[in-house]
């Protein structure tokens, strides 16, 4: 604590009501260390980064922020916070409760993000208590089981009314067979909640038609379910979201949007400490896919020519913002009512080799699929380009 109140004091200084700091340091883990105090203690700090990162104001899912995140008054700073205090579903429940003490270092704050990734309460919803309880099922709608025979990101907590709840942790989604990052491509949540529908007397049907993969996150009213994502090398990205709609303008924008996403997952009734978000945030910009493109290989120019000007190298082989009409995509994502820019980001493809269902909408099955195709303008490629291109994209 006392290291916690010298650093408080170095950064209160010059950080309160500031516009948003840009990162100097390409390390931004250490801009995160740096920074936590803003984040933990100065609301104004939150209020600028917020703002700073929701770029289209307009948006439902933006003015739902802006009307309630980081206020003078009232709003979601209000909320009580809620403990992570959970047990493992599966053959060997397991008691997990994660401390909200500052951590010191940067190890322990990365130790703490893993431990949120895999164990926090992210979204309860009343199907996941069933679906727990249905084990013949979960392999063929893709839950996992990790090493002690538990469900790969799925928690029961008791909350503050003393009910049962179960919820879905990150890792349910970005866990795949335990690698932190990793998009689980074959998690059906849709037919998950179909087949629930079914039994209960719920018509659930178009949840059916989601497929694997993909998970509709917004209320709007539309089925408009996204493929979920890798989440590698975030650093290098200038947003996130298949629809950019939210601008890292800094890490801390990350953070807020797991802040957020926590007290929207909890019915906004509760909201985690700080520290919370900001060591997951710590820790999801820490993963890396572990593969090593080879610059060698004649696809390497050959994808430079054809990919490069959107693909950069520079930026783990994503980039910027291209209009959503101007390619070959599906356009649902672009349109949504809720998040839609018009805009889709160009995904980073480091560790696109160990992926598979690829787009927002996850319908194309293969790389050799996304190039047949046409992506992105609907040109046909030569055989020998095409085989090249793909060895090269099976080294990324
Ligand atoms: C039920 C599945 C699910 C869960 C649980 C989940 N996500 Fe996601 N995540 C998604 C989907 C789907 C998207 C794409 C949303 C979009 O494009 O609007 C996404 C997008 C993201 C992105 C943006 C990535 C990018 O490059 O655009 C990040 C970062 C992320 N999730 C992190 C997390 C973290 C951390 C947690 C735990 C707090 C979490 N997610 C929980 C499904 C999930
Ligand atoms: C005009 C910019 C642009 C060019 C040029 C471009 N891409 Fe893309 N690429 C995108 C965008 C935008 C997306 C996201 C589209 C979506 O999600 O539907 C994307 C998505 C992808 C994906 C899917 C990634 C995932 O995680 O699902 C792959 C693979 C891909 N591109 C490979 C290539 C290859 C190979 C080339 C060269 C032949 C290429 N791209 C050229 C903009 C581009």
């Amino acid at each position: 604590m006392r290291r916690l109140l010298t650093i408080l004091l170095t950064f209160s200084v010059i950080s309160c009501g500031e516009a948003p700091v840009e990162p100097t340091s390409t390390d931004t883990v250490q801009w995160m260390l740096e920074h936590a105090p803003d984040y933990l203690e100065s609301r104004e700090f939150r209020r600028a980064e917020l703002e700073a990162s929701l770029w289209k104001p307009e948006l439902p899912y933006a003015r739902k922020r802006l009307t309630a995140y980081g206020l003078e008054r009232g709003g979601w700073d209000l909320l009580p916070e809620f403990e992570v205090k959970v047990t493992t579903v599966g053959e060997n429940p397991t008691e997990i409760e994660l401390s909200s003490d500052v951590p010191q270092t940067r190890e322990e704050w990365l130790a703490l993000g893993e431990q949120v990734f895999w164990y926090a309460p992210m979204r309860r919803d009343g199907y996941l208590l069933w679906l727990s309880e249905r084990p013949e099922l979960w392999d063929e709608l893709g839950l996992q089981a990790d090493a002690d025979g538990n469900i790969r990101g799925v928690v029961r907590y008791t909350d503050p009314l003393g009910d049962q709840r179960t919820a879905i942790t990150c890792g349910a989604c970005h866990g795949d067979q335990g690698i932190a990052g990793a998009a689980n491509k074959n998690l059906d949540l849709g037919r998950a909640r179909a087949i629930f529908g079914e039994e209960n007397g719920l018509d659930n049907t178009l949840f059916g038609t989601w497929g694997p993969g993909t998970v509709d996150v917004t209320d709007d009213g539309v089925t408009d379910p996204l493929a979920i994502p890798n989440l590698w090398n975030l650093d290098t990205q200038t947003h996130i979201n298949h629809s950019a709609a939210i601008k890292l303008d800094s890490p801390a924008a990350l953070a807020i949007r797991f802040e957020t996403q926590y007290i929207e997952g909890q019915s906004l009734l509760r909201r985690p400490n700080r520290v919370i978000p900001w060591a997951l945030a710590m820790y999801v910009y820490s993963l890396k896919p572990g593969t090593r493109p080879d610059t060698s290989l004649p696809g390497h120019t050959t994808f430079e020519q054809k990919c490069g000007s959107c693909h950069q190298a520079d930026k783990a082989f994503g980039g910027g913002l291209i209009p959503a009409d101007s390619i070959n995509a599906d356009p649902l994502a672009s349109n949504s009512p809720l998040r839609g820019t018009g805009y889709y980001k160009v995904p980073t493809l480091l560790g696109i080799s160990n992926s598979d269902r690829f787009m927002n909408n996850a319908k194309v099955d293969s790389l050799e699929d996304v190039i047949d195709s046409g992506h992105p303008y609907g040109e046909t490629m030569s055989e020998n380009d095409k085989v090249e291109i793909l060895e090269f994209l099976n080294t990324l």
